[in-house]
C-alpha cells in the first residue's frame, strides 16, 4: 500500500469524505476555513482525508478523519492518523486533540496511538447540532475528548 499524503487548501477538502465523520455541512465548513485539510491518496484515488486545526501555539486539534467505505479496514487510516501525529510533532506541538461521540472502534483506533481521554463534553451533541446524530441506531449525546500529549523522547 503505498499512499500519498498532501495538504489540500479548504476549497479542496473531499466534503463527501469528511461527511463521514461529522454529519453537518455548516460545521464542517465553518471549522475548514481556519484549519488545515490533508488528503491521502492511493494511486489516483482519494482514499481519506483530516482536517486539523490549530488551539493556541502547541496544541493542536484533529476535527475530522475518515477513510472512503471502500477503502476502510486497509489500514489508511492508521497510517494517515500516525502521518499526522508525526507531522505535528515536527511543527513542535506539545499535544493533539480529538473529540469522538463514538465509544466503538473509533475509540480504540485513537487510544493504539497513545491518545487518552482527558474530558467528556456532556450533551456535546444535542447542543451543538439540530437533529439528532446515530450511529449504528445509537444517538449520540457526549464527546469523548482525548489528547496526546508528545513527550521529548520522541512518543
Ligand atoms: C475511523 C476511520 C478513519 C479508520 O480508518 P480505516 O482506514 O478504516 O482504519 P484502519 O484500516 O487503519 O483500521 C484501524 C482499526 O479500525 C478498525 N475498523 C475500521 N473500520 C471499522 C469498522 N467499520 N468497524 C469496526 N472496526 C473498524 C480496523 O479493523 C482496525 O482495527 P484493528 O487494528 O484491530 O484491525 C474510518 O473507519 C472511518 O472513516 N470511519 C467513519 C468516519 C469516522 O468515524 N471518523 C472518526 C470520527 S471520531
Amino acid at each position: 500500500m503505498s499512499l500519498l499524503i498532501q495538504e489540500v487548501s479548504g476549497i479542496d477538502a473531499p466534503m463527501e469524505l469528511l461527511l463521514l465523520a461529522d454529519p453537518s455541512e455548516d460545521k464542517i465548513r465553518s471549522y475548514l476555513s481556519g484549519s488545515t485539510c490533508f488528503v491521502a491518496s492511493s494511486g489516483a484515488v482519494v482514499v481519506g482525508a483530516c482536517v486539523v486545526q490549530s488551539r493556541g501555539t502547541d496544541t493542536y486539534e484533529l476535527m475530522s478523519i475518515a477513510v472512503h467505505p471502500d477503502h476502510q479496514k486497509s489500514g489508511y487510516g492508521t497510517a494517515l492518523l500516525q502521518w499526522v501525529i508525526d507531522f505535528f510533532r515536527n511543527v513542535g506541538a506539545r499535544q493533539l486533540e480529538v473529540g469522538t461521540g463514538t465509544f466503538g472502534y473509533q475509540l480504540a483506533f485513537y487510544q493504539r496511538h497513545g491518545f487518552r481521554v482527558t474530558s467528556i463534553d456532556y450533551d456535546f451533541f444535542v447542543n451543538n447540532y439540530p437533529e439528532p446524530i446515530f450511529e449504528d441506531g445509537i444517538q449520540l449525546f457526549d464527546m469523548l475528548r482525548l489528547t496526546l500529549r508528545y513527550s521529548s523522547n520522541g512518543a
